[in-house]
Parts: structure tokens; sequence; C-alpha cells
């Protein structure tokens, strides 16, 4: 068995040996992946001291400041500071800017073309993040973050930073010399642009969620300095680019392979639309494993006695395979989410408890939008008959070749017009 094949390891460990199993990925140490659901409720909701997170080998990238590093009390501190901006009806009001930055995209598609849609949804919502969340006006300042983002966005430039022994910093670590070169540049660039945020202050209108979080301050009165909001944005670029873009190209791909669903997609209203984007993040969830803690005391999963100090591994994937919660779980019927919605540990693309996705609603929303976009103004067709095999990129597993697509048409105007209708706030 491949062992990147993840969804492979989960299907075949599960029916193996039930619920939970131990897994043994390589150079890293053995951890215990489990869809049992009520282990998964005790390890989101029980005291957050005992379960430390598992997020270590992002440390080098994202910075010890960043909410993905942080241990209680000081996660809960500024979870309470970062999360204001990301509220469900706060992020509907970035809908026009996506809109505008879809329709610019799609503009250039021409009928005959072959294209993939996995570098389109990587630009768009590179762009969300650029500007909805770090606002940055300056399209030359634009450019310049995205060409360190492209060029970092590698798989060899993810190993060399990741990889705990490659990635420590030293002149006779080759492998690392550029992508470190790209991250100092980075950082440079995004003090200036927090600088520059703070300098303006309520001189300049601006609704993006870095002036929000400039001005955010604790019960204390105390604000975010410069080192921690550039960790909070790097954090948020990484969390929320890619992820999203892969369960867009996973949408395109999943749609055109289930034409039923294609057509309820386009017709059915904003209520089809929102489980459509639901069962594409059940089925494919970009991040399998959605979450990963570390156990400080020993902990019950139903026989078994975990040791302290292992890591275990919620397996999103395995609970959203799980034919006792999803009948037929490998087939694509966004219906099964407007006929009876699972209950709160059955849905984990987005992890759960105190670290629960701070974009969750973000992303769902430009799931909606451009999704719903590029399939009312297109009419694609797959390159493929079958399904396209899922490869991982960085933590995600996205579709291989990048959801390539053959555009046949650019679909009509007053069709378009007609099944527009803005998208509702997800009850996510
Ligand atoms: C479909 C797209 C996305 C998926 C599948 C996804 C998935 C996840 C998962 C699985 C976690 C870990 C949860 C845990 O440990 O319990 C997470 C955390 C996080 N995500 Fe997302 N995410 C997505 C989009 C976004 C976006 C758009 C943003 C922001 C712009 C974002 C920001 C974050 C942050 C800041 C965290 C860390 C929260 C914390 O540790 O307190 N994500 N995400």
């Amino acid at each position: 068995m491949r062992l990147w094949a993840y969804s492979e390891l989960s299907d075949r460990g599960h029916a193996r040996y039930g619920d939970t199993f131990t897994v043994r990925p390589g150079m890293l140490p053995p951890g215990v992946l489990t869809r049992d659901r009520d282990a998964i409720r005790r390890l989101f909701t029980g005291d957050p001291l005992g379960k430390r997170h598992g997020n270590d080998i992002l440390r080098n990238f994202v910075g010890g400041q960043s909410l993905l590093m942080l241990e209680p009390p000081e996660h809960l501190a500024r979870r309470k500071l970062v999360l204001p901006p990301f509220h469900g009806e706060r992020v509907q009001s970035y809908a026009r800017l996506m809109q505008q930055l879809v329709s610019g995209e799609l503009d250039r598609i021409q009928p005959g073309e072959t294209v993939a849609i996995h570098p389109i949804a990587q630009s768009l919502t590179l762009d969300v993040i650029l500007q909805a969340v770090l606002g940055v006006s300056d399209a030359t300042v634009r450019r310049r973050l995205r060409a360190i983002f492209d060029a970092l966005n590698t798989p060899l430039n993810a190993v060399a930073l990741f990889v705990p022994v490659l990635a420590r910093r030293s002149r006779w670590n080759l492998l690392s010399k550029r992508p470190w070169r790209l991250k100092d540049e980075l950082d440079a660039l995004l003090f200036e642009h927090i600088a520059a945020t703070r300098a303006e202050g309520a001189a300049v209108e601006r609704d993006d969620i870095l002036a929000m979080l400039v001005s955010a301050r604790d019960e204390n009165g105390d604000g975010l300095t410069d080192a921690q909001l550039r960790d909070e944005l790097i954090t948020l670029i990484t969390a929320g680019h890619e992820t999203t873009a892969t369960a867009i190209a996973w949408g395109v791909e999943l749609l055109l392979h289930n034409p039923a669903a294609m057509a309820n997609a386009r017709d059915g209203g904003d209520a089809y639309l929102d489980a459509t984007v639901k069962e594409i993040l059940r089925i494919r969830s970009p991040i399998p494993i959605g979450a990963a803690r570390y156990t400080l005391e020993p902990f019950t999963i139903g026989p078994w006695r975990i040791p302290r100090d292992v890591a275990v591994l919620v397996d999103a994937h395995g609970v959203h395979h799980d034919p006792s919660i999803y009948p037929q779980p490998d087939e694509f019927r966004p219906e099964r989410f407007l006929e009876k919605p699972p209950d709160g540990y059955a849905f984990l693309p987005f992890g759960g408890g105190a670290h629960r996705c701070l974009g969750a609603s973000l992303a769902m929303l430009e799931m909606k939008m451009f999704l719903g976009e590029i399939i009312t103004r297109l009419e694609l067709a797959p390159l493929s008959a079958s399904l396209a095999r899922a490869v991982p990129r960085g933590p995600t597993l996205a579709p291989r070749g990048g959801a390539r697509v053959r555009v046949l048409a650019r679909r009509s105007p007053a069709r378009v017009a007609a099944d527009a209708s803005p998208p509702e706030p997800s009850l996510m």
C-alpha cells in the first residue's frame, strides 16, 4: 500500500482493525488514527490543557506566536482577539469582492481551451486573502507577495521548510537557502504593511481583517504586537489559501463526474449549493486528518488505553466514509445534507474544539461563490471518464493533474442572470 494514499490507508485500516488503529508514518513517531466519535468528542470538548496541539512541524514557517502554535491559556486569549472578523455574517461582506475576482478570471477563459481549475482557484483564493484579509491595495505589493507564495508553493520548498532536520537554518544547508530567503522577504513585506496599516489608523476607511486586528484589544486593553500580527498573517495565508483552492478544484471535478448533481447545483438555489459544498468537503476533505492532539495523560479509546505523549489523529476521512453515518459513502450525493444534517462530530473538514478552523465561514463562502460562478458561466467537460486520483500537495490531498477540464462554451448571460441568487450565510 502506498503510504501517501491516505484514503486507502484509512479505508483498509478501518476495514481490518476497526475504528482505531496505530499508524507508523515514515520518519515520524507512531500515532493512533481514530474515527471513534466518542473519543473525538472527548478530545474536542475535554479540558484543552490535557490535549497538546500537534502542529510543531509548521513552527518554522508560521512562527511561534501563531494561533497554530499557542497552547492554552494563551491560545484561548488569542482566539478571542482574532475571531470576531471571521464571524459568518461579517464574512458575507466579502461576497462582492469574490464576485469581481472570479468574473475577471473567467472572462479570460475561451471556449475550446483546456484549463486546470486548481491553479485558477489558487490564484482566486490567494487574492481573497491578500485583499479581504490583509487589505493590500497596492497592486505591486500584491504581485510581489503572490510571486513569493508561488515560489514557496513547490513540493521541494515544502520539504525544505517543514521537515525538521532539513529546515534547520545554516549556511551549509543548501536545500533550504532559497525558501528561507523568500521567507525573510515575506516577513519584511508583511512588517512594512503592518506598519503602514497602523500609521493609517482611522484616517483611511478599510474593511479588511488586518485593519480590524490592528485595533483589537483584550480586556486589559492590550493589542497584538507586530511580531504576533506577522505570525497570524502568515498563518491565515498558509491555512486559508491552498485548502480552499483544493476544495474548489475537487468541487469542479466531482460535479463534472456527477451530471445530476451539477444540474441541481446550477438550478437548485442556495440550499442545494450549500449542501453541494458540504458534500464536497465530506467526500474529499482537503485535510483528511481533521486534527492532531498529543495525549498529556493516558487516554481511553474504546477498548484501548493510549499512553501519554502519543499523537491521536482524528480521521476526518474515516468518519466521512463510515457507512453507519453516511450510507454508500463513496457516492457523491449532496441531498444527504438536505435530508439529514450530520451531528457535530460526523462532519469534520474543519476539525473541531478549541482549534476548529477559524476561516470555516470564509472558506464556505468562497467555495459557494467561486464554484457557483464557474458552473453557471461555463459549460465544461471532464478530460477523463473517471474521477482524478488524490495526490498530496503539502498538507492537503488534491486532484491529480489539477482538475483539468475542457471549456465547451460560455453559458448564455440570460441563463446566468436567471440562475443567480446571492448566497445565504451558511450555518457552518
Ligand atoms: C476548505 C478550506 C479549509 C479547510 C478544509 C480548513 C481546515 C482546517 C483544519 C482541519 C484545521 C485544524 C483544526 C483543528 O486542529 O482542530 C484548521 C485550522 C485553522 N484554519 Fe482552516 N481550513 C480551511 C480554510 C481556512 C481559511 C480560509 C482560513 C483563514 C483565512 C483558515 C484559517 C485557519 C486557522 C487560523 C486555523 C487554526 C485555528 C486554531 O488553531 O485555533 N482556514 N483549518
